[in-house]
């Protein structure tokens, strides 16, 4: 048995991975032994993390587009299968908190374009990933959601509602591709990252208290976490919703038994 897990020779696509839980995450994997492409809209934040990848003598390409356009999607396959001659690992990361505000306010297009990038491109991507390597040679695929789809919040109707459907389509896809492929969700809670920002740059100490363990996410925390369910340390493992989040949830279990 081994005390981390190895992924030597695999290839991995991290969508989102210019910075945050996607940069994190390509870290691990790369650490770990994989060939990591990585992607992200900004060309200059996808060439830094395949700077970054490489110097930290990481096998890395990178491809920037927006995974809401199937073209980029198919280049960024094509990337990866170019340049590690394989794809074992998807780990659908990018996604979109906009529209911010009240369901009864959203905004068609803007709704649109949360399942688009949220919910279709990591099924799109599923697609193009299994045909190209996975399919014949198995694989295994991570989509991150939010430990935010256990409960409900204000303003976060759009986000909340795509990534609950990204968690059931992570259970479908995993049904639909045993056994060659296994398909898990990753759930965080607040996480230091730009994405939540807004969040917990004017309230750290206060919600780190509220938190049994005491402090706000690190993008580290959940990459851990990815990296030990694309392993084989997770072989028997598919169509779980693994949630990281510091105990937010039994804190809010208590709370909501207080209050009766
Ligand atoms: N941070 C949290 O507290 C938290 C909590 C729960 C779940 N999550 C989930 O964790 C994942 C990563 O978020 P994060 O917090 O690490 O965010 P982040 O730091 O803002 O990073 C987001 C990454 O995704 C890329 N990106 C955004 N839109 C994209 C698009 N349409 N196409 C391709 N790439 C895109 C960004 O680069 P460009 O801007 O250059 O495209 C960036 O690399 C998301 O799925 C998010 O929903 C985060």
């Amino acid at each position: 048995m081994t005390s981390s897990p190895a992924l030597d020779g695999r290839a991995a696509l991290v969508t989102g991975a210019s910075r945050g839980i996607g940069l994190a995450t390509a870290c691990a994997l790369g650490e770990a032994g994989a060939g990591v492409c990585v992607t992200a809209r900004d060309p200059a934040g996808v060439a830094a993390a395949v700077d970054r990848l490489t110097a930290a003598g990481v096998r890395a390409a990178g491809c920037a587009g927006s995974v809401a356009d199937p073209a980029h999607l198919a280049a960024c396959t094509e990337r990866a299968m170019g340049e590690f001659g394989r794809l074992d690992i998807l780990v659908n990361n990018a996604a979109t908190n906009a529209p911010f505000g009240p369901l009864m306010d959203a905004d068609a297009d803007v709704w649109r374009d949360a399942f688009a990038v949220n919910v279709e491109a990591p099924l799109r991507l599923t697609q193009l990933a299994w045909r190209a390597w996975m399919r014949e040679h198995g694989g295994a695929v991570v989509n991150v959601c939010t430990e935010g789809t256990h409960g409900v919040g204000p303003n976060v109707g759009a986000y909340g509602t795509s990534k609950a459907a990204l968690v059931h389509l992570t259970r479908q896809l995993a049904g639909e591709l045993a056994p060659a492929v296994r398909v898990n969700a990753v759930s965080p809670g607040l996480v230091r990252t730009e994405m939540a920002r807004f969040v917990w740059e004017p309230g750290e100490e206060r919600i780190a208290r509220a938190l049994p363990l005491a402090r706000i996410g690190e993008p580290e925390d959940v990459a851990r976490a990815v990296l030990w369910l694309v392993s084989d340390a997770a072989e028997w493992i598919t169509g779980t919703d693994l949630v990281v989040d510091g105990g937010t949830r039994v804190r809010a279990a208590a709370a909501s038994r207080i209050l009766g």
